[in-house]
């Protein structure tokens, strides 16, 4: 493994294998994966809860005490497990310049007019609105599940806050569904991307055509690898 100058880059690619820049650490991905499942967790054992029609999705986890049970101590491992998240990544999805830019462009996106696109860092705009809205949701659906997490906290609060904290539970863990099918939609589906989360690395092409700014900082700093096993 050895940084290359940027001038060297294609060549590199086309003679001796391909370009790949590294792009998240193995802790990050562990992380990344633990706090994905314990979200399935949450959202499945979550809407068994939600309507008698989803009912039946309280099999997997063993009836419908069990699920009662267990759901707040997903929510719980996923605060946590996103905290994590949240402390590496924050700085990198504060907004800059560049998100408006690239919002002017979103229809070139849309139409997979790369070419067109400006120069940007590590995350688009589009990333960043699901950084920081998964951020809130979070946040709510946690302190909103304290008021209702009647095992140990019935006493503090109200039936009317309770009823409260119950709506406001179910609209956040709505919209937090909703936001992270997008994530998922933008991971599986542009190309090249879900290796970023499975490999670590992404390939020269991909950072060039989707984050050039973040392709010359890693430039710079001897992110860039030959990687001759994965050619
Ligand atoms: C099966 C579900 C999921 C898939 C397939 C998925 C896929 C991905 C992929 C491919 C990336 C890399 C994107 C890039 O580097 O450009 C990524 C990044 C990330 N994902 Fe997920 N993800 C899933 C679930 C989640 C969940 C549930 C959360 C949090 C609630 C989450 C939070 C993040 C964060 C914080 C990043 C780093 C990017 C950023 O800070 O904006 N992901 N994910």
């Amino acid at each position: 493994m050895s940084a290359i100058a940027p001038e060297r880059q294609a060549s590199v690619a086309d003679t001796d294998g391909e370009v790949v820049v590294s792009r998240y650490t193995g802790v990050q991905r562990v992380n990344h994966w633990i706090t994905a499942l314990l979200f399935t967790l949450l959202g499945l054992s979550g809407l068994a809860l939600f309507s008698p029609y989803l009912f039946f999705l309280t099999g997997l986890f063993g009836g419908g005490q069990s699920t009662r049970a267990v759901h707040p101590w997903f929510g719980v491992a996923l605060m946590l497990s996103f905290a994590v998240l949240f402390v590496r990544f924050w700085r990198l999805n504060m907004p800059s310049r560049d998100d408006i830019t690239w919002m002017i462009h979103i229809g070139d996106i849309v139409r997979n007019r790369h070419d067109r696109l400006p120069a940007i860092g590590k995350y688009n705009a589009g990333q960043k609105g699901v950084f920081w809205s998964q951020t809130a949701l979070i946040l709510v659906m946690f302190f909103s599940g304290l008021v209702i997490w009647d095992q140990y906290f019935f006493a503090y609060t109200g039936i009317e806050q309770k009823r409260y904290a119950l709506l406001t539970h179910s609209l956040a863990a709505i919209a937090a569904m909703a936001i992270i099918l997008v994530h998922i939609y933008a991971g599986l589906w542009i190309r090249g991307t879900s290796r970023a989360m499975i490999r670590g690395s992404v390939t020269g092409g991909w950072a060039r055509r989707h984050h050039r700014k973040w392709f010359k900082q890693a430039t710079l700093r001897g992110d860039v690898h030959r990687d001759v096993g994965h050619g």
